[in-house]
């Protein structure tokens, strides 16, 4: 028996076209800010259509593009200038996880006259009454649309940090498997890989409870049937539906549950090496899932009963099918060499500690032998 509590997006769409819902969703307040990336918004339509499925509830709606891939507290801060300028209420973030966590970030502070940077060097806790904010994704695999926190480049110390707040979970979420079509195989198969990692250390994570099994169980059984299909075609419409919704499952399972040294290991390695996070993880997980053995091998046999998949015989055999090499060292030569950089920069908090076997540094030294 554990005691627990869970937290999820308010109103969730799911399903083909479901981006129509837009025009049904109870937006608080009358001027809205649409946050997204660079171009693919715009240049595939999806913006416009988004602008024009707002409008049809007279709302007015405001636009700020030019989100990065790993959003920056400099963007963060535009937009939410943007937000104060037009006197905005309510906020949609429109691609991938990097909008999402842009638009969660302006929803948080935007009430305020302070910058991002003074709430995250001075340990601001984000207010209770943030903007009502819609997250539609256009990727799948970072999950940000189920989680409380974004995850954003502070420039000037080089390092990712979190903006958290309970608040800043999504009020309504829009999971339209349509809008991932398009997405390059590369794509699909690094953020894929990221969700089944979310999938697969939030099952085996110490914090994880009855509810939160459930969901990483599911997304685990939907990602690894939908991920090898959608890389080798794009198109596949039923391949694309169970990605996203994997995707999303993980999300909730370890925004309630956390995560585990992969994730853990993971950002310091893609930090220090300059690789993408989800490639970064799945070379990683079959070593961490090595490591985990002994308190996870009954779990892995009911895995096997139940689902009939060898999980960690699997993940290697999609890492395959997907060009992602074993070692780290095939796409970086001496990617050992910076070990040591990469020990400095590894945290024992957050993702490290709900692994399900304790990490310490020869433990993760071990690990980073192998990996790299
Ligand atoms: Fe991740």
């Amino acid at each position: 028996m554990k005691d627990f509590s869970m937290l999820f997006p308010g109103k969730v769409f799911v399903g083909y076209n479901s981006i129509e819902r837009l025009q049904d969703i109870p937006f608080r307040g009358t001027r809205g800010l649409i946050i997204t990336g660079r171009n693919f918004a715009r240049k595939s339509g999806l913006l416009d259509n988004a602008r024009k499925l707002i409008r049809k509830q007279s709302k007015e709606v405001f636009v700020f593009e030019g989100v990065e891939p790993e959003v920056s507290v400099e963007t963060v801060d535009a937009a939410v200038e943007l937000a104060r300028r037009y006197r905005a209420e309510f906020f949609v973030g429109l691609g991938g996880g990097s909008a999402i966590d842009c638009a969660k970030a302006v929803a948080g502070i935007y009430r305020d006259r302070l910058s991002v940077k003074e709430y995250l060097d001075s340990k601001i806790p984000v207010r209770k009454d943030t903007g009502y904010m819609v997250a539609i994704p256009t990727t799948a695999g970072s999950g940000s649309e189920a989680t409380k926190n974004a995850v954003l480049y502070y420039t000037q110390k080089k390092i990712k940090i979190s903006l958290r707040g309970e608040s800043m979970v999504p009020s309504a979420v829009i999971i339209d498997p349509g809008l991932t079509l398009s997405m390059p195989p590369e794509l699909t198969a690094h953020s894929g890989m990221d969700a089944l990692t979310h999938a697969v250390e939030s099952l085996f994570s110490k914090n994880a409870n009855e509810l939160t099994e459930i969901l990483s169980l599911k997304a685990l059984t939907l990602l690894v049937d939908g991920l090898p299909a959608a890389y080798k075609n794009g198109g596949d419409k039923k391949a694309r539906y169970n990605v996203m919704l994997g995707s999303f499952t993980a999300g909730m399972a370890f925004a309630n549950a956390g995560l585990g040294a992969a994730h853990g290991i993971g950002h310091p390695v893609g930090a220090v090496l300059n690789l993408p996070h989800g490639l970064v993880n799945a070379v990683l997980l079959p070593y961490v899932l090595k490591h985990n053995m002994s308190a996870c091998s009954a779990q892995l046999e009911q895995i096997k009963k139940v689902t009939g998949i060898d999980l960690i015989k699997k993940i290697k055999s999609i890492n395959r099918s997907f060009g992602i090499p074993a070692r780290i060292s095939a796409i970086i030569p001496r990617a050992g060499e910076k070990t040591d950089e990469i020990m400095e920069r590894v945290e024992y908090s957050a993702s490290m500690s709900y692994n399900p076997v304790a990490m310490d540094e020869a433990a993760v030294k071990k690990i980073l032998k192998e990996a790299l």
